[in-house]
């Protein structure tokens, strides 16, 4: 049974768009999900002293020390979902301190001798599913920022996008796109 890690990044929690496409997503996969509300469990962005910290487990070897719950739970998971809202056009701000908790030397990537970012997680797929108010068009920059760190860093070639676009234009008519997006995954 494949492991999915549902990094639910939705900020509005009762009337999220976002959330009803990703669990609409998650309703067609197949696996056990485990479920991360990162604005629950808020990882915080790295700090001189956690940024120290992270430094010095890192030079013990210490990669199992619970500082690296989030990398070590990404790594290991089979199939990715993060759902993530497009805000400001990228992403909510607790979303970039979750990647900065996940990308950790040692867990999610490593360096060849050649100084090259290897990845080391096991995640054959990563879907990256949003709503956006207007249209995401050519200023994609949150999905384009997680697939280069998937692709180059973490070693995750297959990553997906999923979307609901020009859900707040007048005129349009949300409750339709969105039905249209459910009914495409
Ligand atoms: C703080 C904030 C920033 C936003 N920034 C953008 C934006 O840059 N471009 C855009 O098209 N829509 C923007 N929107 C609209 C949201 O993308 C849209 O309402 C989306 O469907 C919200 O997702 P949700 O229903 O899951 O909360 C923004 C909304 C908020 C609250």
């Amino acid at each position: 049974m494949d492991k999915i890690l549902f990094v639910d990044s939705c900020i509005r929690k009762d009337k999220s768009r976002t959330l009803i496409l990703a669990k609409a997503l998650l309703n067609k996969l197949n696996g056990d999900v485990e479920c991360l509300d990162i604005n629950t469990d808020r990882p915080l962005p790295l700090a001189e002293e956690t940024l120290a910290l992270r430094d010095k487990l890192s030079q013990e070897s210490k990669f199992d020390d619970s500082f690296f719950r989030y990398a070590n739970q990404f790594a290991n998971a089979d199939i990715i979902v993060i759902a993530a809202p497009y805000w400001d056009m990228s992403f909510p701000a607790v979303l970039k301190s979750y990647i900065e908790q996940v990308s950790v030397c040692g867990i999610t990537f490593h360096y060849t001798n050649e100084g090259i970012p290897e990845g080391l997680c096991k995640c054959k797929k990563l879907y990256y599913v949003t709503t956006a108010g207007g249209y995401t068009e050519n200023m994609n920059f949150g999905y384009d920022y997680i697939k280069g760190m998937c692709n180059i860093y973490y070693g995750i070639k297959d990553v997906e996008f999923i979307s609901a676009e020009g859900l707040d234009i007048w005129g349009n008519d949300p409750e339709k796109i969105l039905s249209d997006a459910i009914n495409n995954i």
